[in-house]
């Protein structure tokens, strides 16, 4: 391992850890850290379609670029099967939660476009049916590589598996909107190991996946972040006093918390196309804390690494709980030490009053967060939900050192690019 990883002039990193101590911090319902409700009355993208994790087109440095005026986005996308005999309930009404909950066995990568950053129009789907080995097109990141509108699209390509693989297309812009084009070979990059990253056979329940590649700002090298889980087999890993930290006393049980094994991944490019990739060991470890760090990204900000990653209530470990949301990290230095934003890692939580109004949140460069509308209670009761499957209001925030604030709210959906590219 060492010596690999320092064949790339790359130094061996200790895992952060998030421990169950910072965990105890987090507290729902904190102004500073919650995401504004969300209204039962908002509107659909699209009514034949589901969307949820939202990926804006960006550059290698992290910034949402438009082309030639167009802003793009890619979704997870799966068909709403409202006439559908399986998904109707006993009394022939469509039972769309059931449907909703179904879509990641069908997810499709599909890409939008606007002027406006927002109202985005239905592009289509990037890839052909059929193109794509396996079932399952997960999350992963749209790349624009140059102003030929070259466009390296990264993600997970899941059932059978989880691997990790890229297809390059172009980008074309008219008057009238955007088309993808080519996307046609997809390549295989890699899968978890198993020995620094949890495999299939080690636990059914794993996570691999959410490739998001960068240039690291100080050495320029090509780097991709994504989401694991640590490796061993499951019920086998241990909740020391590391993985614990400082806590008061009474709070030294841990349960069955050593289910719990999230990690974020990070690997390193052999070549500059980011088609050879050597898998480094995790920058971030949630043992006894948390089951899945999801869409691992970064912003890079005042000469620091501001590290983002999604996650649920559910996925907590006994002891120790959290709003779905992003929870959020920072270092000084790509490798570390990463510290928990805002002392617990919380930085933007739905509200306990709305447990399930959004998720997937993107934070971009310039402090936006994008999420996508999961379900809201129509009632007093929070018995009765509306499903969304569409884009949830962007949420304004300001990092300033270890602490993030929410300090604006905007239009569903809003995206607004960073720069534009006029292609060639
Ligand atoms: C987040 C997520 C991703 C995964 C996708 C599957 O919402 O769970 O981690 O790629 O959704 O639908």
């Amino acid at each position: 391992m060492k010596a690999n990883t320092e064949k790339f002039g790359v130094t061996p990193n200790q895992p952060s850890l998030w421990t169950r101590a910072d965990a105890l911090k987090v507290r729902a319902d904190d102004p500073t850290t919650t995401q504004p409700l969300v209204s039962a009355d908002f509107p659909v993208l699209n009514n034949d379609v589901f969307i949820w994790d939202t990926m804006p087109l960006r550059d290698l440095d992290g910034n949402v670029t438009s082309v030639d005026g167009w802003s793009v986005i890619f979704t997870l996308t799966a068909d709403r099967h409202p006439n559908d005999p399986q998904y109707l309930d006993e009394d022939g009404n469509y039972d769309i939660l059931r449907d909703w909950n179904d879509r990641h066995g069908r997810a499709k990568m599909y890409y939008w476009f606007s002027r406006t950053g927002k109202n985005w129009e239905f592009g289509g789907r990037v890839m052909a049916e059929g193109v794509s080995p396996t079932a399952r097109e997960w999350a992963g990141t749209p790349i624009l590589l140059n102003d030929r509108g070259e466009v390296d699209l990264y993600y997970t390509a899941v059932t059978p598996g989880a691997t990790i693989v890229k297809v390059r297309g172009r980008v074309v812009t008219t008057e009238h909107g955007v088309s993808m084009v080519g996307f046609e070979k997809v390549k295989p990059l890699f899968e978890a190991d198993g020995k620094m990253y949890q495999t299939e056979a080690q636990n059914a329940f794993w996570g691999f996946r959410d490739p998001w590649p960068f240039r690291d700002p100080n050495d320029g090298k090509l780097y991709m972040l994504f989401e694991g889980n640590v490796a061993g087999e499951r019920g086998s890993h241990k909740v020391g006093e590391a993985e614990i930290g400082d806590v008061p006393p009474g709070y030294e049980d841990v349960g069955n918390s050593r289910y719990q094994t999230a990690c974020v991944g990070i690997a390193v490019a052999r070549d500059a196309d980011g088609d050879d990739w050597e898998m480094l060991p995790p920058l971030l470890t949630a043992v006894g804390v948390n089951d899945q760090t999801e869409r691992p990204h970064f912003v890079f900000q005042d000469g620091k690494y501001y590290l983002f990653t999604i996650s649920h209530t559910f996925t907590y470990g006994d002891g120790v709980t959290g709003p779905d949301g992003v929870y959020g990290f920072v270092a000084d230095s790509l490798f570390g030490p990463y510290v928990p934003l805002n002392g617990s890692g919380l930085v933007l939580g739905n509200p306990s009053s709305q447990p399930f109004q959004t998720y997937s949140h993107y934070v971009m460069p310039n402090g936006l967060v994008t999420s996508f509308i999961d379900s809201v209670p129509t009632d007093e009761t929070g018995t009765q939900n509306r499903v969304g499957g569409t884009e949830a209001p962007t949420v304004g925030m300001k990092i300033k050192g270890q602490q993030t604030f929410v300090v604006a709210e905007y239009d569903y959906g809003y995206i607004p690019p960073m720069l534009d590219v006029t292609l060639k």
